[in-house]
């Protein structure tokens, strides 16, 4: 059976560290109120001339170097991201173009803080059906640039930052014992789509817009989509939870990643948590967290990984793989 093996992982972060104590001279928050309800502590904010591309460039860059792959044998690239360079040409033929890449298909994934899962399910099924043999799946972010730095009840949440993986086709036997993808599942929902959205774009107001959230509604459907739908990537492998050796969750809110892992009845030394160094970074927080904890020795080779996402949309999803 044809698998899409994750064979490296790569990161790249702006420069400048934003801590709470900075953003409480903007506006009026403490360090306590982001800590306590959150578990954020500090985000990394682009500068001028870093950008979604330039970032996205740098942590692919990274992701081949880990898995000692050569991006001209890469025949598809697709990034997630909601914060492109452009409207368009996609982020993804840029980042193509900057890595010398001239062949196969590039396009971005648009699915919010669960673009990284979306992308990367999308990879698989087109590997696995034989239209793609190596992948960069990048999830890149600049939100940063499109929040109300007068909302506190947004602006104390997101960062900036990307993280890619490569994926290559490989041969397994079919059953959970193989590495690679072994199970995922999206999921989106539309009609809750004012409950957390950007107030601009291209073919409305032909601007770039703002973020808005109810905070407390998207809190309030977290847990539940996400605890389902992991638990239907779990099943369609045929693993129980007790069996998954690292839960590597979207970074939004502590609580909400720790109220999952339990409904699970994931322990709570199986999570990998990086938000309280990056935010939300959306479909860059999944990447970077793989990253932090494969490079720094948590992750082995032949473990298996669980990651999922929710956001905007509302999208959820879940990917289980066995790295
Ligand atoms: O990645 C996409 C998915 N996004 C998420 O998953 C985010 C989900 N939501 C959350 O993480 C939480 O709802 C928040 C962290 C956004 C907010 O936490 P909360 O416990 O739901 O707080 P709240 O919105 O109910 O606000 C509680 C109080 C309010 O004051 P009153 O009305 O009780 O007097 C807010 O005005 O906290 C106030 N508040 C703040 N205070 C200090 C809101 N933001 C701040 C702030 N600093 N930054």
């Amino acid at each position: 059976m044809r698998r899409s093996l994750i064979l490296g992982v790569g990161s790249a972060l702006p420069e400048r560290v934003m801590t709470n104590e900075d953003i409480s001279k903007i506006v009026d928050t403490t360090d306590d109120w982001i800590v306590e309800r959150t578990g954020i502590r500090q985000r990394r904010i682009a500068c001028e001339g870093e950008t979604t591309r330039s970032l996205g460039a740098a942590a692919a860059r990274a992701a081949l170097a880990h898995a000692s792959v050569d991006a001209a044998e890469v025949d598809l690239v697709i990034v997630a991201t909601s914060t492109p360079d452009r409207t368009f040409p996609a982020t993804a033929t840029q980042i193509q173009s900057d890595l010398g890449i001239t062949r196969g298909a590039a396009f971005d994934v648009q699915a919010v803080c669960s673009g990284f899962v979306y992308a990367l399910t999308t990879a698989d099924a087109l590997m696995r059906a034989g239209q793609s043999n190596c992948a960069l799946v990048i999830g890149s972010e600049t939100f940063s640039r499109i929040l109300d730095w007068n909302d506190r009840g947004t602006c104390v949440l997101f960062g900036d930052g990307a993280g890619a993986v490569v994926l290559k086709a490989g041969e397994g036997k079919g059953t959970v014992a193989d590495r690679g993808i072994l199970a995922s599942r999206i999921r989106a929902d539309g009609r809750y789509a004012d409950k957390l959205y950007v107030d601009g774009g291209p073919s409305t107001t032909g601007t770039v817009g703002h973020l808005r959230m109810e905070g407390r509604e998207v809190f309030k459907h977290a847990v539940t989509n996400i605890s389902s739908v992991m638990e239907e990537t779990i099943e369609a492998s045929g693993l129980k939870p007790s069996e998954i050796d690292w839960f590597v969750p979207h970074q939004a809110n502590r609580r909400i990643l720790e109220g999952t892992a339990k409904k699970l009845g994931i322990s709570e030394d199986k999570i990998v948590i990086t938000l309280d160094r990056h935010g939300n970074t959306s479909a860059a927080s999944v990447p970077l967290a793989l990253d932090a904890a494969w490079k720094d020795g948590r992750i082995k080779p032949g473990q298996l990984v669980l990651m999922e996402a929710m956001g905007g949309g509302f999208t959820w999803g879940a990917v289980l793989a066995r790295l």
